[in-house]
């Protein structure tokens, strides 16, 4: 019989390549979701509401792995203290939720597999290449990541393998930060932001799928990887290259900082800042890029 993998916030942008590709290769995949969606022949969806602290627990009981990516959208509000909770909150009580559920039941799994972010190094711009040995930083978006991969702990005292994807900017088709940017880039209007020197560390969606499932089959993997090509992409040479996927050169000024930190708050850090990291850890782990270079990947992207 396949093995089943049990998907928390599996309907999202990332959950739904990730399904696909599970289904692939043969594994049958249960998601946990908040609203009523059609069964379909792949898919067995569960219901569970956070804030209730309720559960379908034969999601888990089914489950030979479970992997968590569900979470209220980071860039998605204004990170007022009610969001910034909301934002922690959607991370870290599915963790615990789902200890729950496991310890009552004696229940072990394959592996708990969960997603972070590369934001966990800190929301300044730095020459320096984070790997996953470089401390947390103590702001809004580090903290927050330091949170939800400590919520992994009660997963791990139980004895199973767990592991955490710090993952950098998702590029896929139609959805993710581009959706937000194309409309923009397509009809000209793409411009830099900032001093366009902080770094946007970023991956292809195939890659970061392909990421996951090598954590589910490698048995060795254990603890916190960095998904994100290491290489020099700034804002500026993100925002050139996606203009010139589109035939033009930017003619707009630089959007300056202040106009970005008046609009989001500060939220605006996410686009005003920006570290690089490395992605050694998981490329020893076995892992291959499929794109490591900018321009494939955001044509794939964009065609
Ligand atoms: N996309 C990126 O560039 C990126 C970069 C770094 C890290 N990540 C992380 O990777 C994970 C997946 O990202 P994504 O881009 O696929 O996100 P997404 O498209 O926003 O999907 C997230 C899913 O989480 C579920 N969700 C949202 N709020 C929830 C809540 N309050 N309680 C329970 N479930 C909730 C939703 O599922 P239902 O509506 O079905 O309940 C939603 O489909 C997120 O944790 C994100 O922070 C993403």
């Amino acid at each position: 019989m396949s093995k089943n993998v049990l998907l928390t916030g599996g309907s999202g942008f990332i959950g739904k390549e990730l399904t696909a590709l599970l289904i692939s290769h043969g594994y049958s995949v249960s998601i946990l979701t908040r609203t009523e969606r059609k069964p379909s022949k792949d898919i067995t969806y569960y219901k569970w509401n956070i804030e209730n602290n309720y559960i379908d627990e034969a999601s888990v009981l089914k489950a030979d792995y479970i992997i968590h990516l569900a979470g209220e959208g980071i860039a998605s509000k204004k990170w007022t203290d009610k969001r910034k909770k909301e934002i922690i909150d959607s991370r870290e009580k599915p963790i615990e939720l789902i200890y729950s559920v496991l310890k009552k039941n004696n229940k072990s799994l394959d592996a708990f597999i969960s997603a972070s972010a590369v934001g966990i190094y800190g929301a300044f711009t730095s020459e320096t290449i984070c790997t996953e040995e470089t401390p947390a930083a103590n702001d809004f978006l580090g903290a927050t990541c330091q949170k939800w991969e400590a919520a992994t702990g009660c997963i791990k005292s139980l004895g199973i393998r767990t592991v955490i994807i710090r993952t950098g900017l998702v590029l896929g088709k139609d959805d993710g930060f581009l959706k937000k940017l194309v409309p923009i880039f397509k009809y000209g209007f793409g411009s830099i932001v900032g001093t366009g020197k902080q770094y946007m560390p970023w991956i292809h969606i195939d890659d970061l799928c392909s990421i996951y499932l090598l954590a589910v089959t490698n048995t060795n993997m254990n603890g916190a990887y960095n998904a994100a090509v290491t290489d020099d992409t700034t804002n500026a040479i993100f925002s050139k290259a996606l203009a010139n996927v589109y035939g033009y050169f930017i003619w707009l000024p630089k959007i300056p900082a202040f106009v970005v930190r008046l609009i989001t708050g500060e939220m605006g850090k996410i686009i005003l800042t920006g570290q690089r990291v490395s992605s050694r850890k998981i490329e020893n782990a076995g892992f291959k890029f499929k794109y490591s270079n900018l321009k494939p990947a955001l044509l794939v992207c964009l065609k």
